[in-house]
């Protein structure tokens, strides 16, 4: 296995381009299999395990894939198996994604059920009640959810989602858009992923009202096309090398960004002390003297990201005073903190709230990874403290952040990758 040794107390300073996002690729990655008219030629896609696993996928679908560059060719022509197996769904709970498109093009999907989640149960009965509202019958049985519709082809309806979810609010539009007639689906997510996959269907010839709203409507449509499309940046990755900077006291800027996007991290980094001045594609973030505890709130967008919860909770064990971060999407996404108090940081659990008293020195030790922005969050605190910290089980970080200790050692970090054997 890979970890990462960090020899804390360097600055991170400069300028960096963002990589594409990941949460974006992936739908976009599964809405190819919703045509088999041409090649997709999918741009500024992140070389990650998470892309790879993805790929791979398809492939065991039927697809041809290939990937260089951060290019991503698909043609999903000779899709036959319509089945996702566990060995590859259980490695990444994205894969539900393939649900819609499946149902929707050929009338029959088998997903394995995604199983359980590092930081609690993560239910995938919305994604269902969608499919089902648009007329599949669904049964669930030796771990699979095996969905089929009557006829071949989903049928319009209103589908009313109870809480806000990315990822059902995407399959249910990628099932709807091969739908017969029109579907409308309310309380959907507003995250830019779902704003992105929109833009992404619309351009492969869907008609979708409401893009980037809470409501939105699709009209079915019989044939999609294959596109030439280029990601969007990946803000999650981008609000952590911005918290990378103000951990270390450092100024950075970063590039390729829509700092629209960034709006409600940005506010707390403007909260916690730091100058922040944005461009249309770029945004800078300057340090102060001393960071000012400073409380968050997780929840979904246009709020603060859960995707960067982590990463606050780090980026304030160094401010002055007491900070609260609650989580409202994943209320027990804490398992960074005992790693966290491992370093030295001083941070209690009281309900679902984490109350962070700073500054903590930190100092290095030995620390495990337990899920990727967990994992995030122990290298920002692996940056600030003193000595040489050691991040275990990499390979969550992997599955989200491209060529992680190359970009933070071209802003001044020392950081390398070595290999061990886990016991
Ligand atoms: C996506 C992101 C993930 C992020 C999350 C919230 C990807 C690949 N992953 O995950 O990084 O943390 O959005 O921004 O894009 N829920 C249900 N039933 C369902 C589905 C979800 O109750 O069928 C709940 C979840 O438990 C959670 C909330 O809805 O409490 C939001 O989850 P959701 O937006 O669906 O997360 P994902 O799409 O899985």
């Amino acid at each position: 296995m890979d970890k990462l040794v960090i020899r804390g107390g360097r600055r991170i300073s400069g300028c960096i381009t963002a990589s594409g996002s990941k949460n974006t690729s992936l739908p976009i990655i599964a809405a190819t299999l919703l045509t088999g008219n041409g090649t997709f030629s999918l741009h500024n896609i992140p070389d990650l395990k998470d892309i790879l696993t993805f790929t791979q996928l398809l492939h065991h679908l039927g697809a041809e894939t290939s990937f260089s560059g951060n290019t991503l060719t698909v043609s999903s022509r000779n899709v036959k198996s319509l089945q996702a197996p566990y060995e590859l769904v259980k490695k990444m709970r994205a894969s539900i994604y393939v649900l819609g498109p499946l149902l929707a093009r050929f009338g029959h999907a088998r997903v394995s059920l995604p199983g359980g989640c590092a930081f609690g149960p993560r239910p995938i009965d919305l994604h269902l009640m969608a499919m089902e509202k648009l007329g599949a019958t669904i049964t669930i049985e030796t771990g699979f959810i095996d969905a089929t519709v009557k006829g071949g082809k989903l049928q319009g309806a209103h589908i009313d989602f109870p809480i806000s979810s990315v990822g059902a609010t995407g399959n249910a539009l990628m099932a709807a858009v091969l739908a017969e007639g029109t579907t409308t689906i309310s309380n959907a997510a507003m995250e830019p992923e779902i704003e992105t996959l929109c833009k992404f269907l619309t351009a492969m010839g869907a008609t979708i009202r409401g893009t980037g709203s809470t409501e939105l409507q699709i009209e079915g449509t019989d044939s999609l096309n294959a596109i030439e499309f280029h990601n969007v940046f990946d803000r999650i990755e981008t609000g952590t090398l911005l918290a990378a900077a103000a951990i270390t006291g450092g100024d950075i800027t970063v590039n390729g960004v829509d700092p629209e996007q960034l709006k409600a991290v940005l506010k707390k980094f403007i909260h916690a002390g730091c100058s922040v001045e944005t461009t249309v594609s770029s945004v800078t973030l300057k340090s102060p003297e001393k960071l000012l505890s400073t409380d968050v709130t997780a929840k979904p967008y246009p709020a603060f990201p859960t995707d960067m919860q982590a990463q606050w909770i780090a980026l304030m064990t160094q401010a002055e005073g007491i900070s609260h971060i609650i989580d409202k999407v994943y209320h027990e996404r804490f398992n960074h903190i005992p790693e966290l108090n491992r370093l030295g940081a001083h941070i209690d659990i009281r309900k679902n709230q984490a109350v962070v008293h700073g500054p903590q020195k930190l100092s290095g030790t030995t620390v495990m990874s337990t899920d990727l922005r967990a994992s995030a969050s122990l290298v920002l605190a692996g940056l600030v403290a003193e000595g040489t910290s050691e991040v275990l089980r990499v390979y969550h970080l992997d599955r989200g952040y491209e060529k992680i200790e190359t970009k933070l050692n071209s802003l001044g970090a020392d950081i390398t990758r070595e290999k061990y054997i886990e016991f």
